[in-house]
């Protein structure tokens, strides 16, 4: 319970062949839904801030605190992770705050580059104690490693991994990010051999465009730490702009972003549900 390591969730999940779901905060209330949904449960998440995340905050300490404080206190195991760090730094600054994991984020270097930096930043977190997620491949712009037409290649991603001794392996493999319907086709073949090439757990990114159904079969195919963001900020704000139009003389945001929270738990607790598979 409470606070626990990224790498002792994700080898749980991976040995039992379930999903970890790994939701993205946004801000307290995300956090504050997600961890409530993960209690009434009965699953194990990981909390996730990206890059932009922090961007948006203007800082990683008040946020990131907040969310391993949360951890701390969950009736449920809770492991805090740093999402899309594109920056060596933040990454280094998430390993001395007491991140379970952080995900360097080289995509978008090309392969030697992208193995120099992750082993750079390797070396320091699993001095720490800290594991690492690593995305090998990209073309174009946030969205193209994980468009529908990129994929990764399984025989490059064991080498990637053999190469650089990272914890995880995010893989495109159909997803997309920020897809607002859940119509993403994945290649559940590719999926299949990536996992027997690839020795670490494999990531799903731009889980929010994908049916439950395909969720459910990528677990079976091999995936493992299921990434949801835009599903769980759709119910969020939907709930948001319900309670204002129900409500237009609202003046205490606690009341709508209440709303807000509330969706988004019922939302994080039947996905992760059904991502951990109980
Ligand atoms: O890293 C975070 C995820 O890949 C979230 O993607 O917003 O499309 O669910 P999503
Ligand atoms: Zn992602």
């Amino acid at each position: 319970m409470a606070l626990t390591a990224t790498a002792e969730l994700l080898t749980d999940a991976s040995r039992r062949g379930a999903g970890l779901a790994a939701f993205n905060v946004l801000h307290l209330e995300t956090a504050e839904g997600i961890v409530a949904a993960a209690e009434a449960g009965g699953f194990p998440v990981v909390l996730q801030l990206s890059e932009n995340a922090v961007k948006y905050h203007g800082a990683l300490e008040p946020i990131a605190l907040a969310c391993i404080d949360i951890a701390h206190a969950a009736a449920a195991p809770v492991a805090v992770h740093l999402d899309h760090a594109e920056s060596e730094e933040l990454a280094l600054r998430a390993v001395e705050l007491g991140f379970g994991s952080v995900m360097f984020d080289g995509a978008a270097l090309d392969y030697r580059d992208n193995v120099a930096a992750t082993a750079r930043v390797m070396r320091r977190a699993h001095a720490a104690g800290v594991a690492v997620e690593a995305e090998l491949g990209r073309i174009g712009g946030k969205d193209g490693a994980h468009a529908p037409g990129v994929r990764t290649d399984p025989g490059e991603a064991a080498r990637f991994a053999a190469e650089t001794g990272i914890d995880a392996l995010a893989v495109a493999v159909g997803s997309s990010h920020q897809m607002a319907e859940r119509t993403a086709a994945l290649d559940l073949d590719l999926i299949a051999r990536l996992h027997a090439a690839v020795p670490v757990p494999l990531v799903l990114h731009g889980s929010s465009g994908v049916p439950d159904d395909l969720i459910a079969a990528a677990i079976r195919a091999g995936m493992t730490k299921i990434n949801v963001s835009t599903q769980l900020n759709r119910h969020f704000t939907a709930a948001v702009r319900e309670y204002l139009r129900a409500h237009p003389d609202t003046v205490d945001s606690r009341r709508y972003l209440a709303a807000g929270r509330d969706a988004l738990r019922a939302e994080a607790q039947r996905l992760g549900g059904l991502i951990a598979g109980v």
